[in-house]
C-alpha cells in the first residue's frame, strides 16, 4: 500500500487536495465549478473547449470561456486533433485568457467525434498524438502553465493506448496523465478497471491520476491505495453532490466524513447552483440549464412525480423557489444512493466508429484530419 497523497503537482501549479473536477460538456460550466469549489479544494476543470473554435474565434466557444470571479485557477480542457491549432489555441489560453493549466482530451467516445480521429481514437497514432502533447507543452512553456491528458485504455480490449500514450506523455514534457479505466468501446458501461491505472503508474514516471467511478470519498481513498495515482478525477459521482468534494477533501485529510445532507440542505444547494447559472448565463438560460440537474439532485428523496416534472420544467428563480418550498426539509438523506452509479452509464458499442483504414497505421504524423470549430459532445 502507497501513502496517501495530500496534495497534487502539475508542474508549477500545486493544488491543495490531490482531487480534480473531471471536465463533462454541459455539467462544468463557470457556475458548477464554482459551486463544487464552495465545497472543496481540488481543481476544477472546464468544459472541453475545440481548439479550432478557439482559434477561429467561434462565438459558442467564446461564450464557454468564461470564470467565475472567485475563480483563481483557470483550469480548461482542449480539445483537436491537429498539433498546429492546438499549439495555438494553448498560447490564446495562455496569452489572453490567463489559464493556469490546460487538459487535452483524448478520451471522448462520441461516434461522431471518434469517427474523425479524435477524442478516444486519437491515441492509436502514436506519433501524431506526439506531435499534438509536444506542440502543446511548448506553446505552455513560455507561461510556465502545465499541460495534461486524458485519456482512456484504448479503443477496445484489442487496440489498448493507454501505457504507449502514458510512455509518449512523458517524453512530450506533459504534467500528468489523467487515466479513465474504460474504453472507447465499453464507453460508459461496465466498470471502470482500477488495474489499468495501477499499471500505468507502473509504467511511467509522471503522475497518473485515476478516474471512473468514484462515487463517495471512500472510493478515491481505495482507488489511490490500490493504484498508486497521484490524484483522483471526479465525474459522475459529483451530480447532484456537489458537497461531495467536501468529503473528499476530507477524506485526503485523514478525516472519514460522508456528508448526508437533508433535503433542506440540497434544496439551498440547489437553489445555489440555479442561482450561480442565472449569474452567468442570464436567468432565462441559466434556469434551463439548472433542469438537467434536478433528477441528480432528487435522487432518492421523496419528491413526488408531479413536482419532480414541475422543476424539470423551471424557467425563473421565482417559480423555482416555489417549487423548493414543496420539498420536505426534513427528509433524511437516502443512504441506500451511497455508493451507487449515477449519471450516464448505458450499454457498450458494438464497434467504434473510426476513419477508414484507421487501425493500417499507428503513427499517423502529418495527416489532416476534419476538426469542427463547434464540437461540444465531451467525454
Ligand atoms: C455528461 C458527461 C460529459 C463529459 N464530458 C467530457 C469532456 O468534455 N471531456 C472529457 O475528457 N471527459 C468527459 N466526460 C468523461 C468524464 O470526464 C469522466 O472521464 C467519466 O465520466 C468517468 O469518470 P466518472 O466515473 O467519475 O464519471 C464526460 C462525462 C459525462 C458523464
Amino acid at each position: 500500500m502507497s501513502a496517501l497523497p495530500t496534495s497534487l503537482t502539475l508542474g508549477s501549479l500545486r493544488v491543495e487536495t490531490p482531487v480534480v473536477l473531471a471536465p463533462m460538456a454541459g455539467i462544468t460550466n463557470a457556475a458548477y465549478r464554482r459551486l463544487c469549489a464552495e465545497q472543496g479544494a481540488g481543481l476544477y476543470v472546464s468544459e472541453m473547449i475545440t481548439s479550432r473554435g478557439l482559434v477561429e474565434g467561434d462565438e459558442t466557444t467564446q461564450k464557454m470561456l468564461v470564470f467565475d470571479e472567485l475563480e483563481t485557477v483557470r483550469s480548461v480542457q482542449l480539445y483537436g486533433t491537429d498539433p498546429v491549432y492546438i499549439g495555438k489555441a494553448v498560447e490564446i489560453l495562455c496569452a489572453d485568457h490567463g489559464v493556469a493549466h490546460v487538459d487535452l482530451n483524448f478520451g471522448c467516445p462520441v461516434p461522431k467525434v471518434t469517427r474523425k480521429g479524435g477524442g478516444g481514437a486519437l491515441p492509436w497514432k502514436r506519433g501524431l498524438l506526439g506531435e499534438i502533447l509536444e506542440h502543446a507543452v511548448s506553446a505552455a512553456a513560455p507561461y510556465d502553465v502545465p499541460v495534461t491528458m486524458k485519456t482512456r485504455k484504448g479503443l477496445d480490449d484489442d487496440h489498448l493506448t493507454y501505457l504507449d500514450a502514458g510512455r509518449i506523455a512523458q517524453e512530450s514534457g506533459v504534467a500528468a496523465i489523467a487515466l479513465h479505466g474504460r474504453t472507447v468501446q465499453q464507453a460508459y458501461s461496465g466498470q471502470a478497471d482500477w488495474d489499468a491505472i495501477a499499471a500505468l503508474v507502473a509504467h511511467v514516471d509522471l503522475p497518473v491520476l485515476g478516474n471512473g467511478d468514484i462515487w463517495e470519498a471512500a472510493d478515491a481513498l481505495r482507488m489511490v491505495e490500490q493504484t498508486g495515482a497521484a490524484g483522483v478525477v471526479v465525474g459522475r459521482g459529483c451530480l447532484g453532490r456537489p458537497w461531495l468534494f467536501r468529503d473528499l477533501a476530507a477524506a485526503f485529510n485523514g478525516e472519514a466524513v460522508a456528508t448526508l445532507p437533508a433535503l433542506g440542505e440540497v434544496r439551498t444547494m440547489m437553489r445555489r447552483h440555479a442561482e450561480l447559472l442565472s449569474e452567468h448565463m442570464g436567468e432565462e438560460r441559466g434556469c434551463k440549464e439548472f433542469r438537467k440537474h434536478v433528477a441528480w439532485y432528487l435522487k432518492g428523496f421523496p419528491a413526488g412525480g408531479e413536482l419532480r416534472h414541475q422543476l424539470a420544467l423551471v424557467d425563473s428563480l421565482a417559480t423555482l423557489d416555489d417549487l423548493l418550498d414543496g420539498l420536505d426539509p426534513d427528509a433524511t438523506f437516502p443512504e441506500r444512493e451511497l455508493g451507487t452509479p449515477r449519471g450516464r452509464q448505458g450499454a457498450p458499442r458494438k464497434k467504434v466508429a473510426l476513419p477508414d483504414g484507421w487501425l493500417d497505421d499507428t503513427d499517423g504524423r502529418g495527416s489532416h484530419l476534419r476538426e469542427d470549430a463547434n464540437e461540444t459532445t465531451g467525454g
